[in-house]
């Protein structure tokens, strides 16, 4: 065996001609005749394979046949300039060996190309594909620019839990976490089950937010942020929605509404010129594969300003707009997919910011504004997704608070230390919730919210 390191094809493809390598990865193509081979090998490094040439002279058919698409190799040979156009270097293979082999008869991958729907079906095997090699490479650089971007800003990672007693959104659409044996609870003599003895010894729940325990953060470390796994049980089959999708919600000390608007909308617009800056060679694919108007939608919102009105003035446009939308549309009605697209791609063609939502369709501890019908809500809305970010100005008032929970029949012991705050040390605060796989729509173009995220959970299925 010789003996050399081996490198990433994204490494080798930016090396010099002109030295011995290897390279190991999975086969996505093997053509040739009977002179010569030639392999596309990929490693994940990059959305660009590398070309393998192989002399048949020094290679017995025997030993090519096992190479076929889908199979796993380890290459050594000598980086040459490559002859052929597409690529700059290429491999002149010494020695081949082959990891493990995949048979063309039952490996699901075949050079053609693949519905999304089947790929969904295969999950194990798609993040070996193209498509999904791109956008989990983009998926993993927004990650990084997202903890880079509040870093850079002195805001602290905060990590809330994922196993909670209190509903963050007042929902209801939560995943129930139990110890008990389901078909036989105990149970108490008014014969409701007894939580007493489940593990935490009350009612548990996945978390549908991380905000509330963000708030006690914010109101101690001044700016934080939660990144991760949040839960809805909520039936909702559409290309936007998973049971199980990443936030990241922002929450801040002494910032109003107008700040977490500020912060919102240069938060969203650093990511996406990360994204533009880091992710061209995934992003140049995407848009020849799927979108051919991804990348000048992209810059396109990183140049504009995204439009402010509030809620009532969106109703307005929505109702002067002569269209027939599905779900009719009158001031206190819970704004639908179709609406918010409405207004940011027919009426003003860039993103919106809408606030001061109706009370009645909006969370508990949103900021009450003095007309008594609004509260200080903003959801920031985007082509192709809709709503893209929710947030507001929190009610910092404790009587007001109290009230509003109250009026909406909510119990106030499990929430009796998120209520504390505003009696010690209250203060005005803000924050906001982008959902990480709304944001992976906008960046990659892709239709559907199963395809970027590695391994979905949706009603009836959680797969892989
Ligand atoms: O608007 P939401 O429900 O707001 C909150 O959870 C607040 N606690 C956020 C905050 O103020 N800290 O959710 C925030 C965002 C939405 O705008 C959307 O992008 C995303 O989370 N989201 C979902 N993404 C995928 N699947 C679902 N089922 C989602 N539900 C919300
Ligand atoms: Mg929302």
């Amino acid at each position: 065996m010789t003996s050399v390191d081996r490198n990433k094809i994204a490494v080798l493809l930016k090396e010099e001609a002109g030295k011995t390598v290897m390279a190991k990865g999975w086969v996505r193509t093997k053509r040739g005749n009977k002179n010569v081979a030639f392999i596309a090998l990929n490693d994940g490094s990059t959305i660009n394979n590398i070309q393998i040439v192989c002399d048949m002279k020094k290679f017995s058919d025997e030993e090519m046949k096992p190479i076929t698409t889908g199979a796993c190799i380890c290459v050594t040979g000598q980086l040459v300039e490559s002859q052929g156009s597409g690529q700059r270097v290429e491999i002149q293979a010494e020695e081949i060996q082959v990891y493990g082999t995949a048979d063309p008869e039952t490996y699901p991958l075949q050079k053609k190309g693949h519905s999304m729907e089947f790929l969904r079906e295969i999950a194990h095997l798609r993040p070996r594909t193209n498509t999904f090699g791109a956008v989990l490479r983009i998926r993993h650089s927004m990650a990084y620019a997202i903890h880079k971007f509040f870093n850079d800003k002195g805001f602290y990672y905060l990590h809330t839990p994922l196993i909670t007693a209190s509903d963050a959104e007042g929902a209801g659409a939560m995943f129930q976490v139990t110890t008990l044996d389901i078909s036989n609870p105990p149970r108490k003599e008014d014969g409701k089950v007894d939580y007493a003895q489940d593990f935490f010894g009350r009612q548990t729940n996945l978390t549908v937010s991380g905000q509330l325990e963000g708030e006690l953060g914010a109101l101690a470390l001044g700016e934080i942020y939660t990144f991760g796994p949040t839960f809805r049980a909520e039936n909702s089959n559409t290309p936007r929605h998973l049971a199980e999708f990443w936030m990241i919600e922002p929450e801040m000390a002494f910032y109003e509404i107008k700040e977490n608007m500020d912060l919102a909308e240069e938060f969203i617009k650093y990511l996406v010129k990360y994204a533009l800056d880091n992710c061209m060679d995934d992003l140049k694919f995407l848009n020849d594969m799927f979108d051919k108007e991804l990348i000048a939608r992209l810059q396109s919102v990183i140049s504009t300003d995204f439009v402010r009105l509030t809620y009532t003035e969106g109703i307005d446009i929505l109702e002067k707009s002569g269209r027939k939308f599905e779900f009719p549309v009158y001031w206190g009605v819970d704004l639908q997919s179709e609406h918010e697209r409405y207004l940011v791609e027919q009426h003003f063609k860039k993103p919106v910011i809408l606030t001061d939502y109706p009370k009645d369709i909006k969370a508990f501890y949103m900021k009450q504004n003095d007309d008594g019908k609004t509260v200080r809500a903003m959801d920031v809305l985007f082509p192709k997704i809709g709503e893209i970010i929710g947030g507001s100005q929190r009610e910092e008032n404790l009587e007001k608070l109290q009230n509003r929970i109250a009026e909406l029949g909510m119990g106030t012991e499990s929430l009796w230390w998120y209520i504390e705050t505003r009696k010690f040390g209250t203060a005005p605060h803000s924050g906001f919730g982008l959902g990480f796989e709304r944001l992976l729509l906008f960046v990659t173009g892709m239709a559907n919210i199963r395809d970027v995220i590695p391994f979905p959970r949706t009603p009836k299925t959680a797969e892989f």
